[in-house]
């Protein structure tokens, strides 16, 4: 969710303004997310390398995380969405992981929309963590190395019981990955948007997913094998 900074200096506005209009383009990608079945969504909130940013700015989408839980968890409960939040929360204020808590414990079992946020997320992070994990069950002598493969050191990653994305978004008009899902992302389609993420709206994403509905996902075949299969 890039160029909430930008789209505030455009219109002389504190770069705090830029984060507070992100909230309403969250709003809306959920929405649309809802009307167009989509099963899992997540948005890169705030990467492990935003601790850089000024201590005002860093506190300002610490309480907009706060009040966005406590506005919308209801109606996102309402509407069969499961709420869950990845990264390394441990650094974030208590009241901040309270919130969560309770937004992730209401919404456990609703099955029609998978909204991942990551908040103090970093694709190495999420990594390191897995290969550690591993690392001390060997240690322990409770796992083989031998039998470590892509499937179970998957299963030790934050997102282990969701499907690996089929579309990555950046907006802003960057184009980088900036250390988000770095193993899911593997043969994840990536779409690039100038659109600053508060402009960000049901047409851009409809724009995204048309451009996305276009491309042939090969995973490792040729085109032909492809469209044979397709065909059955
Ligand atoms: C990047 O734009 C945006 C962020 C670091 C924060 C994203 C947060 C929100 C949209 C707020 C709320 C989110 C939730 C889930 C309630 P930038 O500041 O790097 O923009 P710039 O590149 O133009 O400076």
């Amino acid at each position: 969710m890039d160029g909430n900074g930008r789209w505030a200096k455009k219109r002389f506005l504190p770069r705090t303004a830029g984060h507070r209009a992100g909230v309403g383009a969250v709003r809306k990608t959920v929405e649309r997310c809802l009307a167009k079945g989509i099963k899992a969504l997540t948005l890169f909130a705030f990467s492990s390398e935003n601790w850089r940013r000024p201590p005002q700015e860093v506190s300002l989408l610490m309480e907009l995380f706060v009040a966005s839980l406590e506005r919308e968890t209801a109606k996102l409960h309402e509407n069969g969405v499961r709420l869950r939040v990845i990264g390394d929360l441990s650094a974030l204020a208590p009241l901040l992981r309270e919130r969560i808590a309770a937004a992730e414990a209401l919404t456990r079992t609703n099955n029609r929309l998978n909204l991942i946020i990551a908040a103090n997320y970093g694709g190495r992070w999420d990594i390191v963590r897995a290969a550690r994990r591993l690392a001390e069950l060997v240690e322990r002598g409770e796992l083989s190395a031998a039998v470590i493969d892509a499937t179970l050191f998957q299963s030790h990653l934050a997102l282990a019981d969701v499907p690996e994305p089929d579309l990555f978004i950046r907006t802003g008009g960057e184009q980088r990955i900036s250390n988000f899902l770095l193993w899911q992302l593997a043969y994840t389609e990536l779409y690039f948007t100038p659109v600053l993420w508060p402009d960000f709206d049901e047409q851009s994403l409809d724009q995204a997913l048309e451009d996305y509905a276009g491309r042939q996902r090969r995973f490792g075949y040729t085109g032909e094998q492809v469209e044979s299969l397709l065909l059955g």
